[in-house]
């Protein structure tokens, strides 16, 4: 983990009220594992409270750029959606332990999972598993039409199906919907999105399928110091012993967390 400021190279709106944005710079080689997030100081005050922890979306090693996307709705986020191509960013990172793209066999295929700002993570998941010979199924669940972004990136990557709550684009309902409807064969379940998605995919694989989940949702400060997201173990009947989400995760195996 380093801290740098990094030159945005690109910064657009690509849904309601989500943007992307790509940043250039040294601190790129660092970044290897899906999963992983940063954390962006938002505005120029010194306020640290102004730092919020993204997911990184896409790595770029050769152009030494990094992307990432994020809802622009409170205070510090609309101040990024402010930021223009050439200012400077001042980011913290990589951290956190991200996706293991080893523990699916060369030759078998994953189950990618998404819902709505979960989504960014699982391009760069699906990415580096398909470099490596591992098919990738997607399921990706938006509020309504105007939400969806990445559908193409994803579609490049492999079979994807879309979900919207209002039924305004892709399946009605919910990526439990596409995912009842559709008999997917695969080895291992990777997911990024609300805490109620995650606690179905949890119930629905556990028990047949390694499971990932990243709980990405329940971070706060992002580096450890405000313990907005402990999580208690599911081994330890006590309740004494925990996890944090932004140093011990944000991606954790099905069952070792209570969700
Ligand atoms: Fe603050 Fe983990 S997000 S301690």
């Amino acid at each position: 983990m380093k801290k740098a400021y990094m030159n945005i190279v690109s910064h657009e709106k690509i849904a309601r009220n989500i943007y992307e944005m790509t940043l250039q710079g040294e601190l790129v080689s660092l970044m290897n594992h899906p999963g992983q997030f940063v954390h962006i100081r938002v505005g120029d005050s010194l306020d640290p409270i102004l730092r919020r922890p993204i997911s990184i979306a896409k790595i770029n090693k050769e152009e030494q750029t990094f992307t990432i996307v994020y809802r622009a709705e409170g205070k510090g986020t609309l101040l990024l959606s402010q930021k223009k191509i050439g200012d400077l960013v001042d980011v913290l990172g990589p951290l956190g332990n991200g996706f293991s793209i080893n523990t699916v066999p060369t030759g078998e295929k994953a189950l990618i999972v998404g819902g709505g700002i979960g989504v960014p993570p699982l391009l760069e998941l699906s990415k580096q598993l398909n470099a490596v010979g591992i098919e990738t199924i997607h399921v990706l669940g938006f509020q309504s039409k105007e939400d969806v972004f990445y559908e193409q990136q994803f579609l490049s990557l492999g079979d994807t199906y879309i979900a919207t709550v209002d039924g305004s684009y892709g399946t009605e309902g919910f990526v439990t919907n596409v995912l009842n409807d559709n008999p997917f064969s695969f080895h291992t379940v990777f997911s990024c999105g609300p805490t109620v998605m995650l606690k179905v995919i949890e119930e629905k694989y556990s028990t047949n399928y390694p499971v990932f989940l990243s709980l990405e949702e329940r971070m706060g400060c992002g580096i450890g110091a405000c313990f907005a997201c402990v999580c208690h173990r599911k081994d330890d009947p006590t309740g004494f012993t925990y996890r944090k989400v932004c140093t011990d995760g944000p991606v954790f195996p099905a069952g070792e967390v209570l969700i």
